[in-house]
């Protein structure tokens, strides 16, 4: 049946090739036509007839399709004048319509399939008109899936010697077959033997996509750390080439370390005995190798480390030196190290000399001194109760008196380290004889007979003086006060006098004595309260008595005149008289006042008492 239909058509082109001197189709297609997959395809013909004149009665418009790389082809349209037919049992019954007028055929292909990618060829014969056929390739495009891209996790050294892998990527279900380029920090990556390879898998499936699978392979270098590579996948569409471009992927890279640096973390500045002293080391390798040190006096000696950090606690000058890091990643025997001089500084206690305490003399000197050995410069001040009394290793101290005794304290301090200081001391006593206070080596003084006066006495010496009371003109007297502090004691005795009392303060001890006397005249008891303190002195005393004497004789020769002339008569009323002459004399006295010095003004007044006094009694 097949073969009879195939000699009709061979014979119809026959025809047509005889009957072409009369009439010619003119047929227009595309070469190609491009859908994406699951699209309708609508394939065009157009055609006219070149003799106008001789329109065709019976025009033969027929469909065929041939796959790619099949020779025969397949019918799967036929129409003419009467009738229309889809042929049945072929890919594309039920899938296409095809609409037609004088000038044109369409072929309508509905849910374009992979397997419709083939060449649709579209025949119109108008018999003695002419005959023409016209080719369109279909092209079906699907895009692939979204790429996806797979960075090694692992770190990929630098010392490999044959490219490695750094990533993958993939494009799933494309068709036509998706490409895959390569990109590092956005630059092409072209494939370079023993530098850059790229391994293509290509799949197809069973549903007729095809999935790419590349995978780089890439000599990395040190730079590379900071890199991303990514892919790019490139697939048609209808009328165009699209990319799809993955995200970037960082690859580790592991490069031995080339350089290393130590150095002291902490404490900042210098560093001092008892500090924990932090060193860190830090190459530029990676991964960060773990590191040994050492000193250089004993570079086979490791010291106990964790990771890039040296800690030393409490060092010691004993630690000074010169520490080194060590990488362990370092290739060869190349002396990959880092170094630095470690100063431990110190200050050792102070040495005082004199030690302890030391006895000087009164008047003698002596020189102090204070070292402290220190590696840094050092600097020393002298206290004293508190306040500074010299500066520098040597101290003098020169004459000294019971004041120079005392605790002398040196403080050492490291100005460029301040908390560096020590500080020592040496107790000095300065021991003598008693000395007492005061100018006089005997006092006079005069009392009321009666009252009780005090006296004071005040001694320095080293050892401190005991003080001792030899009291003689009165059996009444008591020491009311005692003290005694460093190297002063004080005495204070109460003692009535009676009578003239004579007293000596005797301070002693074991350098000597010294004594001191006290003379009390006792003067007679008056009513009227004195007003001067017995230690006003003697001169006022003398004075105030010729001034009696004067107003006694006075007073007597008034009295005699008197008596003389009758005037006056002897016994109470002479007496009265007296007292009023005394009034007088009072005012006489006040007078004075302005001229003469208060104190004179007050001795007159008790002059007038002490007159007084005995006509009283
Ligand atoms: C060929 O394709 C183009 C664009 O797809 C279209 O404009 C044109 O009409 C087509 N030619 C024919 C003969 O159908
Ligand atoms: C060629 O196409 C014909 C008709 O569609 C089909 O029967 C045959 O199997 C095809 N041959 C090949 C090699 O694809
Ligand atoms: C073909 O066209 C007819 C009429 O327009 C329509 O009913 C039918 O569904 C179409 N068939 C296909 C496969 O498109
Ligand atoms: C890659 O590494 C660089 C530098 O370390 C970093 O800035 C960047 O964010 C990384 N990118 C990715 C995708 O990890
Ligand atoms: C894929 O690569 C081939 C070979 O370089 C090239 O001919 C083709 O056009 C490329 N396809 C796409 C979609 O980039
Ligand atoms: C003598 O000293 C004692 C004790 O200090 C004191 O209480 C007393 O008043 C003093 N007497 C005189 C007369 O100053
Ligand atoms: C003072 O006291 C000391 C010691 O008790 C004694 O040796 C000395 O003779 C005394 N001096 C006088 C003047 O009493």
């Amino acid at each position: 049946m097949a073969f009879l239909l195939r000699r009709a058509l061979f014979l119809l082109h026959l025809c047509l090739l005889t009957w072409s001197a009369w009439g010619k189709v003119e047929l227009t297609v595309n070469d190609s036509l491009e859908v994406y997959l699951g699209d309708s395809a609508e394939i065009p013909c157009h055609y006219s007839f070149t003799n106008v004149n001789n329109e065709p009665s019976f025009v033969m418009i027929q469909w065929f399709v041939r796959a790619a790389g099949n020779s025969s082809r397949m019918r799967i349209f036929y129409s003419d004048g009467s009738q229309q037919i889809i042929d049945s049992n072929t890919d594309y019954s039920g899938r296409i319509n095809v609409t037609s007028d004088q000038k044109e055929t369409r072929l309508l292909i509905q849910n374009t399939q992979l397997s419709d990618e083939r060449e649709f060829f579209c025949q119109v014969n108008g018999l003695a008109a002419g005959t023409a056929e016209g080719k369109t390739h279909l092209k079906v495009f699907a895009p692939p899936e979204t790429s996806v891209i797979e960075g090694v996790l692992t770190g990929i050294s630098v010392t490999n010697t044959v490219p490695s892998k750094v990533a993958s990527c993939e494009a799933r279900n494309g068709f036509p077959k998706p490409n895959i380029t390569w990109h590092r920090n956005g630059m092409p990556l072209i494939p370079t033997p023993g530098r850059v390879n790229i391994l293509i898998l290509v799949t197809r499936e069973s549903s007729g996509f095809y999935s790419v699978q590349s995978t780089l392979e890439y000599q990395v270098i040190k730079e590379d750390k900071d890199s991303f590579f990514s892919c790019e996948v490139s697939f048609s569409v209808p009328g165009a080439i699209r990319t799809m471009e993955s995200h970037g992927v960082n690859v580790t890279v592991h490069y031995p370390t080339t350089m290393v640096e130590l150095w002291k973390e902490s404490p900042q500045g210098l560093v001092k005995e008892g500090d924990t002293v932090v060193l860190r080391c830090q190459g530029d390798g990676n991964p960060p190798p773990p590191f040994i040190f050492s000193k250089e006096q004993e570079p086979d000696v490791s010291l106990e480390s964790s990771g890039d950090v040296l800690i030393l606690s409490s060092v010691s000058r004993k630690d000074s030196g010169i520490y080194q890091c060590r990488p362990l990643d370092a290739v060869g025997h190349s002396e990959v190290k880092g170094e630095m001089q470690l100063n431990v500084h110190y200050l050792d206690p102070a040495v005082v000399v004199p030690k302890d305490s030391e006895v000087m003399l009164k008047g003698e000197d002596l020189v102090a001194t204070c070292n402290a050995l220190s590696s840094l410069t050092t600097s020393v001040v002298w206290h004293k109760d508190g306040e500074q009394v010299g500066q520098g290793n040597t101290f003098h101290l020169q004459d000294a008196t019971y004041e120079t005794s005392g605790e002398y304290i040196c403080k050492v301090t490291v100005p460029s380290l301040p908390t560096l200081h020590t500080s020592g001391s040496v107790h000095i006593i300065v021991q003598g004889g008693p000395q007492l206070v005061g100018v006089e080596e005997e006092v006079q003084l005069e009392e009321v007979a009666g009252r009780m006066v005090n006296l004071s006495c005040e001694a320095k010496g080293h050892p401190t003086p005991s003080i001792s009371w030899n009291i003689v003109g009165s059996q009444n007297w008591q020491e009311v006060a005692s003290k005694e502090n460093d190297h002063v004691t004080h005495s204070t005795v109460s003692v009535k006098v009676t009578s003239d009392v004579s007293a000596l303060c005797n301070a002693s001890n074991d350098m000597g004595a010294e004594v001191k006397a006290f003379r009390i005249k006792a003067i007679p008891r008056v009513t009227t309260t004195a007003r001067f303190s017995p230690v006003e002195g003697s001169g006022v005393i003398i004075v105030v008595i010729i001034l009696c004497l004067l107003l006694l004789a006075f007073l007597g020769s008034v009295f005699y005149f008197l008596h003389k002339k009758g005037k006056i008569p002897c016994g109470r009323s002479g007496k009265q008289e007296i007292s009023k002459e005394k009034t007088t004399k009072d005012d006489i006295v006040v007078e004075m006042k302005t001229n003469t010095k208060n104190e004179e003004a007050v001795l007159l007044k008790a002059v007038n008492g002490e007159k007084k006094g005995p006509n009283d009694q």
